[in-house]
């Protein structure tokens, strides 16, 4: 048995989001979104981050003129959309005191611009937080995670245009007003910080459609202050409908160590890390840092900003920090020739201390702890881990799975947490990635499975979809029990 610093109230969790579990993609008014054009990417170098997310014009247009499913597995899910009440009932026997889950937009406003919402989209999450409600499971909503209306894509060039801005508003509005009695979480953006290592799927951005790199680059500074904007304009809602709400950022935490104690490797670190902070920075201080501005300055960047955005951004910032950890870099003057790791994040210098996962994501629990640290000593909020897990290759023998590997993953990083709060970290919750198997986001494959509960689908979309619990099922569940003592 392990001390445990957990309070009496910590938020023990899963998350998944709509676009890789409910499915029903055209179903009861649903219209396409970025994930629906996604296609399965088994045969990507798992260290080519940026062609896991491509989706360029011709895949755009191809996969809007068909209904297939297979090569579009988003499309179906874990079917979490008709099945929702029994992977609730598997969370709360679990002892799930949170799940952090996502709005779907094409399902309140299929093309993004309508003026009235869709009436079975409010029907249907209305629902699954009422059941979740009823089984004492609290409601962690995203508002935007990585599922825009694919209409705004084709018609707006995405979040470059302003216009998103009044249009993505509109959608938080009515989520507040229905859903406010039964949420009180909120995140904004999931990994705001995205932007530049899939446009497309954050921010809607074609790159194929700038003269060069130059040109997308201004596009995406663009489309990303306006999620600013949507970011500080959507607490400003929040705080009209309920004032007890909280609300947060998401970033992806991204920490680098320098590969060896000479001084420019550590300031190659020192600057990766800053960028990484550069996205909660502008949410949780209400500002752009002198040192984005400077860059702008240097590269010539202008991002148009109207009269009164500052104030907005000032005023409006957020209630707590949450964040995305699955990985850490490393960085040397000399990375060009040196061995490199990769993830759907981005590629890192091979940490000599450290092994990897199935798909050669470095694996560090430490850092998650010296992230904590890090994140709690900058913002000086709450901080929320709502998203950290492995995709492993899970073998389903006799009607569960053995996954110890995953039990050891949650073991050594939740006992991290534990230390952090030791250290006075204050942390409100851990939501653990894909606590059932969802589709991945990048690659669309089932068979990186993520979750506490195996579903029987495999990478063509074959299989009952029926729930098996696995042994980390159990596992956790004793974690929840006794509030990490059993650690
Ligand atoms: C995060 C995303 O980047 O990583 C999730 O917020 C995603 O949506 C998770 O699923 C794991 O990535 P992948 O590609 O393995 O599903």
């Amino acid at each position: 048995m392990t001390k445990s610093y957990f309070p009496k109230n910590f938020l023990w969790g899963g998350a998944i989001a709509a676009n890789q579990a409910e499915g029903a993609w055209n179903i009861d008014g649903k219209g396409m979104s970025v994930a629906d054009v996604a296609q399965y990417k088994p045969n990507v170098d798992p260290k080519d981050y940026v062609s896991q997310w491509h989706v360029s014009p011709t895949q755009i247009q191809k996969a809007m003129q068909t209904d297939d499913t297979t090569y579009y597995p988003k499309r179906h899910g874990i079917d979490f959309y008709h099945r929702y009440k029994e992977d609730l009932a598997l969370f709360s026997k679990m002892g799930m005191k949170c799940l952090r889950v996502s709005i779907a937009w094409t399902r309140l406003f299929p093309t993004g611009t309508e003026s009235t919402p869709n009436a079975n989209g409010i029907a249907f999450y209305r629902n699954l937080f009422k059941e979740m409600n009823r089984l004492g499971i609290e409601p962690l909503v995203t508002l935007a995670h990585y599922e825009m209306p694919l209409y705004l894509v084709n018609h707006y060039d995405g979040w470059v245009s302003r216009e998103v801005v009044d249009l993505f508003i509109r959608f938080c509005r009515v989520c507040f007003q229905e859903f406010n009695p039964y949420v009180h979480y909120w995140l904004t953006f999931n990994e705001i910080d995205s932007v530049f290592r899939h446009p497309f799927t954050t921010v809607g951005v074609v790159e194929e459609k700038y003269a060069n790199k130059k040109e997308a680059e201004q596009a995406i500074y663009q489309a990303l202050h306006h999620q600013f904007l949507a970011s500080a304009l959507a607490t400003k809602e929040l705080r009209k409908v309920d004032s007890t709400a909280k609300i947060g950022c998401m970033m992806t935490k991204t920490l680098a160590y320098p590969l060896t104690p000479n001084p420019e490797d550590a300031l190659l670190a020192q600057q990766y890390n800053r960028n990484n902070y550069f996205y909660a920075d502008v949410q949780v201080f209400g500002a752009y840092p002198q040192y984005m501005k400077n860059y702008f300055n240097s590269h010539d960047i202008h991002v148009q900003m109207h009269q009164g955005d500052e104030e907005i951004l000032k005023q409006y910032t957020v209630d707590f920090v949450s964040f995305s950890y699955y990985m850490t870099m490393v960085k040397s003057i000399d990375e060009d020739h040196m061995e490199k790791v990769g993830g759907n994040l981005t590629t890192s210098v091979k940490n000599p201390y450290l092994e990897t996962s199935d798909w050669g994501w470095q694996v560090d629990p430490v850092g998650l702890r010296i992230s904590l640290i890090d994140i709690y000593d900058r913002y000086h909020l709450p901080v929320f881990i709502v998203e950290n897990g492995i995709g492993a290759k899970d073998t389903f023998v006799d009607g569960t799975v053995h996954d110890d590997y995953r039990i050891k993953y949650f073991s050594d990083h939740f006992k991290q947490v534990n230390l952090a709060i030791r250290d006075g970290v204050d942390v409100m919750g851990f939501t653990t990635w894909g606590c059932i198997d969802i589709i991945s986001a990048s690659t669309s494959q089932i068979s990186k499975r993520y979750g506490f509960v195996y579903v029987d689908l495999d990478d063509l979309g074959r299989g009952t979809y029926d729930r098996y619990p696995k042994d980390s099922y159990y596992w956790y569940k004793r974690v929840i029990e006794t509030n990490g003592a059993s650690l």
